[in-house]
């Protein structure tokens, strides 16, 4: 992985959104459509959280790097601590938390909850293996601790069901008023 150069401001996100058209990380959607979908699910669960939908909209920017032109995925296990670092600046300290702990939420849940595993698809059953399994109990009490877990887990199932071809979702135009307006509030 190159060092990471952090998206500065609100159009850096919006552009490094874009770019992820056409970028696969072995799901059935591209990284863009999964993302509007993942977006679009927390309007729907988390209605009042902005902060919450943006992160859902930048979740998995950590697994691209910019080359000339557009991107590259990039197969990192980290993708989750690369996004946030990459976001924290144009989107705040809680929008970089969320995408942060997208992957402790996934482990936490495997842990947690029965049901959980069947809604994951075998590319993120895959990816488990390398991003450290389920949580043991002292993680699991630990995550528990996080003021925003409830935020944490509503990402993730959103996450989970955002993998859908052909979904009919909010395109990322609708987005960016509400990108701006986080990236302004971060800044005050
Ligand atoms: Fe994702």
């Amino acid at each position: 992985m190159d060092a990471l150069v952090p998206l500065v401001d609100a159009s850096e996100v919006i552009a490094r959104l874009r770019a992820s058209t056409g970028a696969y990380d072995d799901e059935p959607v591209d990284i863009l459509e999964h993302c509007l979908q993942c977006a679009a699910n927390l309007v729907l669960t988390q209605p009042d959280d902005e902060e919450l939908q943006v992160a859902g909209l930048v979740h998995d920017l950590g697994w691209l790097t910019p080359k000339t032109g557009g991107v590259d995925v990039v197969f990192d296990a980290r993708h989750d601590a690369i996004g946030s670092e990459l976001v924290r600046n144009a989107l705040g300290d809680r929008v970089a938390h969320l995408v942060g702990g997208h992957i402790r939420a996934k482990r936490y849940l495997v842990a947690t909850d029965p049901g959980y595993a069947n809604v994951l698809t075998p590319r993120s059953v895959e990816t488990l293996v390398f991003q450290g399994g389920p949580f043991d109990a002292e993680d699991i009490a630990q995550f528990e601790t996080d003021p925003d877990r409830d935020a944490l887990l509503a990402l993730r199932r959103a996450d989970d069901a955002a993998k859908v071809p052909g979904a009919d979702v909010p395109d990322l135009e609708t987005w960016i008023q509400i990108i701006e307006r986080v990236a302004d509030a971060a800044r005050r």
